[in-house]
């Protein structure tokens, strides 16, 4: 049965579980029950699904806070988790990896087949020298071996730092040296649209400017693309597995130590290395993944996240290997060669989990039904969203489009920081709310807070927050203790702050809003407007940058930089199109300008701050309020005067 009510603008509109099952109901009960009378009980006993080389002694320490501890005593190694286990009854022989690339070439790797080819890297990683407790940058594009590539540096020991192959050679090169990497493993290039994207090239310039501190890069051969090899330097991938052996023990890692780093954007113009351990990190992703995913054995599962980012870490490698899950791997776009591609991947290797983004599934809409009318979508039985809030017609629309009204649609919120998922709904539940990420997983504990750090009233906007700590937690910020304290534990004392605003409804359903620092969410990735500003202002005629999300149909916000120019310098076409070029280049495609906007001068408060969000409301087109604050009130409204409304 559907109902309907609305209350303080947070409307809610159920939609009944069409699958519910006795069984997974029963364990959605049994598991918020555990959860709730004793999370570290809980997660005690979930740490029973990863396989210890030395059994933990105690579960928890906070006696530091915020550097919380998990499993502590305990030993294990992430891709034995993933992996070795799998080999001893019949799943050795089943499929971990199915790959599909672009041009539509298919190969299948079984996990007998990960384990050899993770263990022929992971040994000859080690005789090229790379030692336990050394972080190796990893720069590669959608295939095998970017998987192979992780889970052999998870066996030695060695942290990876994966930097999202659609980055620059500057922000490669930014990563690289914050993490002093040695060794670089990368390949020829990528396939994106029929096109090579140059990832070697990117490598070389990445590398070729300044001093660095890669001695070795290991290139994967992908495009087949001519690519120069630097003597001494760069080796074939596959020449170091050849020089490997068939088996390289795997290291007993501490639970907390290193399993990864992965560079996240924040309020300053430097990305966050961004640091999860193994222990606590395996227990959570391996968990979350069982219950929300209800993991079958028999499933297909397909995430069409980059392994670039922590979607692609928890839920395409760690989380689904050490389940012993058959893993989709798609290198390419969703509209090559034509519109239905995902759904033709769908139906060609009957994939029953499904798990995309929001900003993807607008542009489905956008498409047209007729795509995904025409192949045979029937085994599907659990959809997945994740990276930003999903209108309610758009979790309609996948639901009606894409699961045929018989999927429970788990829109799951979590951050690169929380390693797992945090708030999702369970396949258990008996309804599910279109636009929420609903309620928090077993053992987590979330809240709604107001400015006062009191729970937010019913349908009131407040700041989202952790008030216990979760396994799966990052542990800090790479060499920046201080960041990782004022980041997000100085808000409220002991209280982990997320940086998004939500409400709850009066059925307790949690509303995730979106960002509320300076922080945008582009399709679903994440981007300081900082980072973006202060490529800006590089350029010899910018004065100074305010870079906005301003609402996009598709990419859910589009960036928007208004920009005061230098005397002398005036806006013109070749301004605007050479600054988004610098942005590109010093960051990434993905972070280019939609729109840069000459302004005389920007709205600031007398202290001198930007006021983004007047920039905001100017952008979108919305009433401004009051604006006494302002230095000079003037400013809004010559602004709004050169670009009236703008709303896209
Ligand atoms: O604003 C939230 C949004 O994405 C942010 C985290 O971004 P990132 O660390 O790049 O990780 C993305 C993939 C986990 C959050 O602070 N976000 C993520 N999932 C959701 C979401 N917002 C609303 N609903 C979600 N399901």
């Amino acid at each position: 049965m559907k109902h309907q009510h609305q209350k303080n603008d947070v409307a809610s509109h159920r939609v009944v579980n069409p699958l519910l099952d006795q069984k997974v109901r029963e364990t959605a009960v049994k598991l918020r029950e555990m959860g709730s009378q004793d999370p570290l009980k809980f997660w005690a006993e979930m740490s029973r699904d990863i396989e210890w080389s030395k059994n933990w002694e105690k579960v928890f320490d906070g006696s530091n806070t915020p550097f919380y501890r998990w499993f502590l005593g305990g030993q294990l190694n992430a891709s034995y988790n993933c992996i070795d286990r799998h080999l001893a009854g019949w799943r050795r022989n089943k499929a971990a990896i199915i790959f599909e690339d672009e041009r539509g070439e298919t190969r299948v790797l079984t996990y007998q087949d990960l384990y050899r080819e993770v263990n022929r890297l992971a040994s000859g990683l080690k005789k090229l020298g790379v030692k336990r407790g050394e972080v190796v940058t990893i720069y590669m594009p959608m295939i095998p071996e970017s998987v192979i590539a992780m889970l052999a540096c998870a066996r030695i020991g060695a942290p990876h730092s994966v930097v999202f192959g659609g980055f620059s050679a500057d922000a490669l090169r930014d990563r690289i040296q914050d993490a002093s990497s040695r060794f670089l493993i990368t390949a020829d290039g990528g396939m994106r649209r029929g096109k090579s994207v140059p990832l070697k090239q990117n490598v070389d310039i990445a590398l070729g400017s300044e001093k660095s501190p890669v001695e070795k890069v290991i290139v994967a051969r992908n495009t087949g693309d001519a690519v120069p090899m630097q003597q001494g330097r760069d080796l074939w991938f596959d020449d170091v597995s050849n020089s490997g052996e068939l088996y390289c023990e795997p290291e007993r890692m501490d639970a907390e130590d290193p399993l990864f780093i992965l560079y996240s954007s924040g309020t300053t113009g430097k990305p966050k290395g961004i640091l999860h351990t193994t222990g606590g990190y395996m227990i959570g992703v391996h968990t979350t993944y069982k219950y929300t995913f209800d993991h079958r054995e028999e499933d297909i599962y397909w995430c069409t996240a980059d392994i670039g980012w922590i979607t692609g870490h928890s839920y395409i490698v760690y989380a689904p290997l050490s389940n012993g899950a058959t893993v989709v791997l798609y290198e390419g776009s969703p509209d090559y060669p034509s519109q239905d591609r995902f759904w033709s991947i769908i139906e060609k290797y009957r994939v029953s989990v499904f798990y995309t983004a929001p900003t993807a599934i607008r542009l489905f809409i956008k498409w047209g039904d007729q795509w995904p009318a025409s192949h045979d979508l029937s085994s599907l039985r659990l959809l997945g969203s994740v990276g930003e809030p999903i209108n309610p017609e758009v979790w309609l629309w996948y639901y009606k489009h894409i699961g045929g009204e018989k999927c429970p649609v788990m829109d799951t919120w979590w951050q690169t920081e929380t390693g797992m998922f945090l708030i999702t709904p369970l396949p258990g539940d008996e309804s599910f709310v279109p636009g929420a990420a609903t309620c928090p997983f077993p053992g987590v504990d979330v809240a709604v807070l107001n400015e006062q750090g009191e729970p937010a009233e019913t349908g009131e906007q407040g700041y989202l927050v952790v008030r216990k700590p979760w396994p799966a937690m990052f542990r800090t910020l790479y060499k920046d203790e201080e960041r990782y304290l004022n980041t997000y534990w100085s808000q409220y004392k002991g209280i982990y702050f997320t940086g998004d605003g939500a409400k709850q409804d009066e059925e307790g359903a949690i509303w995730v809003i979106g960002r509320i620092d300076d922080v945008i969410n582009v399709s679903g990735h994440r981007i300081g407007t900082a980072e973006i500003e202060s490529v800006l202002v590089e350029h010899e005629a910018v004065a100074e940058a305010a870079v906005i999300g301003k609402k996009h149909e598709i990419k859910g916000q589009a960036i928007a930089a208004f920009v005061t120019l230098k005397e002398g310098h005036n806006g013109s076409e070749e301004l605007d199109a050479a600054l988004k070029k610098l942005v590109a280049g010093r960051i990434g495609a993905l972070a280019r300008p939609e729109e840069i906007l000459f302004s005389a001068e920007l709205p600031k408060t007398r202290s001198g701050k930007i006021i983004r969000r007047l920039l905001r409301d100017i952008a979108e087109g919305k009433i401004i309020g009051d604006t006494t604050t302002l230095m000079d009130p003037q400013v809004v409204s010559s602004i709004k005067e050169k670009y009236g409304s703008m709303e896209s």
